[in-house]
C-alpha cells in the first residue's frame, strides 16, 4: 500500500466538505476528500433551502455561484401565520438591504460536485470505512477500504466534514469534548410537490394544531411542512390528509385558493438541537454537521457549515502562507461564537412557533404573547430579521 500525501485529508463530501476543497484549491492548497456513499446518494439528499446573504457571497466568490445567482429566488421579506392571518416581515428594510436567497441544499451539493469533478478534484467516493490515525501528530492520516482495497491518505491536517453521524467526531476521545444536546418532543414530516407556493414568501405559520411551513424550491416546486410527533408514520399520511392539515393550520382565509397536488418526495426529520466543543481534536478539525445540528426552524445548518469552512479555510491559508497557526489554534472559539448564537436563535424560533404537548396553559398563554410581541412590534420584528438574514461573520 503506497500512500498517498496531501496537505489537507477532507471526510465527507457533502457541503461543508465540498466547499472546504474547493476554497483550499481557490487557495492553492491541495486536498483530498473521502466519501463514503456515491455520487447520486450524496445529490439526492433533500435539504433545506435558505441561504443569508453571506453564505451566497462566499458560494460566488468560491467560484459555484453562477446557477445560485440565475436560479435563486430573492425574498426580501417572510410570513408568519397566527390565527389564521398572515403577518409579513420586511426583512429588507428591518436589516438596511439584507435578503435570503431560496435554493436548494440539492441544486448546491450538484453545483459543488460538477465544479470539483471539472477541477479534477481527488473525492474517492464509496470510502468505506474510513478511519483516523495519529491524529495528535504532526503525522496524522486516513486509511480506507474501497473494492475491498486498504488505502492511506498521510496529510498535514484532517478536516471532519462528515455529518452528525460520521466517524471524526466520534474518533475523538469522549473526556476531550463536550457535548450540548437538546432534543425536541416532535418532527416535522415534509413533502415536496409541483404546485405553485401560497405565497411569493415563506410562511411560518404558528396555529394550535401544531407548527406548518409553507416554503418552495421554485415558482412552479412547494415544499411543505406540518409538526407532528417524532414516531409518526408516514404510512398514514395520505397525500389528502397532508393538504387538508396544511389548510387548517394555515386557516381558511389565508390558504383559500392554495394549489394542491401529488407529493414527489415524503418524509420525517427529527429535531435536535447539539454542539460538540470544542471543535478540534489535535490535528483534526470538525466543520458543519460533524461538529452541530440546529433544528430546521429558521434554515441556518446549511448556512453554519459554509460560515465554519470559511473560517477553516482561511486559517488553513493563513498557515501555509506564513507559517502561523494562529487562526488554526482560533478556529474552534471563532467558529463557535457564532454558532451559538444561531443555535440561540434556531431553539427560540422552535419554541415559539411549535406546539408542546407538554407544555402548561400559563406557558401557552406566554408562548403566544411573545409571537404577538415579536409581530407588533419594529424591535421584535427586526430580531427576527436580523438573526434569520444572518449574524455577521465575525460576530
Ligand atoms: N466516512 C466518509 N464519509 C462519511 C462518513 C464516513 N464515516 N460518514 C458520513 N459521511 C459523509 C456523508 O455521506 C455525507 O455525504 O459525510 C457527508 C456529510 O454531509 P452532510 O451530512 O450534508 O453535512 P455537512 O456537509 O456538514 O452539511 C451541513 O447539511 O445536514 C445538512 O442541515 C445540514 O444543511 C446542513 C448541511
Ligand atoms: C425548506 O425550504 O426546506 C426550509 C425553509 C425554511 C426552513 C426550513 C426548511 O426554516
Amino acid at each position: 500500500m503506497s500512500p498517498l500525501r496531501t496537505q489537507v485529508g477532507i471526510v465527507g463530501a457533502g457541503p461543508a466538505g465540498l466547499l472546504l476543497s474547493q476554497l483550499l484549491h481557490n487557495a492553492g492548497i491541495e486536498s483530498v476528500v473521502l466519501e463514503r456513499h456515491d455520487r447520486a446518494y450524496v445529490e439526492g439528499r433533500i435539504r433545506a433551502g435558505v441561504l443569508e446573504q453571506g453564505t451566497v457571497d462566499l458560494l460566488t466568490a468560491a467560484g459555484v455561484g453562477a446557477r445560485l445567482q440565475r436560479e435563486g429566488l430573492v425574498h426580501e421579506g417572510v410570513e408568519v401565520a397566527l390565527d389564521g392571518r398572515r403577518h409579513r416581515i420586511d426583512m429588507k428594510a428591518l436589516t438596511g438591504g439584507s435578503c435570503v436567497t431560496v435554493y436548494g441544499q440539492t441544486q448546491i451539493q450538484k453545483d459543488l460536485f460538477e465544479r470539483r469533478f471539472g477541477d479534477n478534484a481527488n473525492i474517492v467516493l464509496e470510502a468505506a470505512p474510513v478511519s483516523l490515525h495519529d491524529v495528535e501528530t504532526d503525522r496524522p492520516s486516513l486509511r480506507y477500504l474501497r473494492d475491498g482495497v486498504e488505502h492511506r491518505v498521510d496529510c498535514d491536517f484532517i478536516a471532519g466534514c462528515d455529518g452528525f453521524h460520521g466517524i471524526c467526531r466520534a474518533s475523538i476521545p469522549a473526556d476531550r469534548l463536550d457535548l450540548f444536546e437538546r432534543v425536541y418532543p416532535f418532527a416535522w414530516l415534509g413533502i415536496l410537490a409541483n404546485t405553485r407556493p401560497v405565497s411569493d414568501e415563506l410562511v411560518y405559520t404558528s396555529s394550535p394544531r401544531g407548527f406548518a411551513l409553507f416554503s418552495m424550491r421554485s415558482t412552479r416546486v412547494s415544499r411543505l411542512y406540518l409538526q407532528c410527533t417524532p414516531d409518526e408514520d408516514l404510512n398514514e399520511w395520505s397525500d389528502d390528509r397532508i393538504w387538508t392539515e396544511l389548510q387548517r393550520r394555515l386557516g381558511p382565509e389565508a390558504s383559500a385558493g392554495m394549489e394542491t397536488g401529488p407529493s414527489t418526495e415524503k418524509s420525517i426529520a427529527p429535531m435536535r438541537s447539539f454542539v460538540a466543543e470544542p471543535m478540534r481534536w489535535g490535528n483534526l478539525f470538525l466543520a458543519g454537521d460533524a461538529a452541530h445540528i440546529v433544528p430546521p426552524t429558521g434554515a441556518k445548518g446549511l448556512n453554519l457549515a459554509v460560515a465554519d469552512v470559511r473560517v477553516l479555510a482561511q486559517a488553513f491559508d493563513t498557515y501555509y502562507r506564513t507559517g502561523s497557526a494562529d487562526r488554526l489554534d482560533a478556529y474552534s472559539d471563532t467558529c463557535l461564537k457564532r454558532v451559538w448564537k444561531a443555535q440561540r436563535f434556531s431553539w427560540w424560533l422552535t419554541s415559539l412557533l411549535h406546539r408542546f404537548p407538554d407544555r402548561s396553559a400559563f406557558d401557552g398563554r406566554v408562548q403566544r404573547a411573545e409571537l404577538q410581541y415579536v409581530l407588533d412590534s419594529a424591535a421584535g420584528q427586526q430580531t427576527l430579521a436580523e438573526n434569520y438574514t444572518g449574524l455577521p461573520f465575525g460576530g
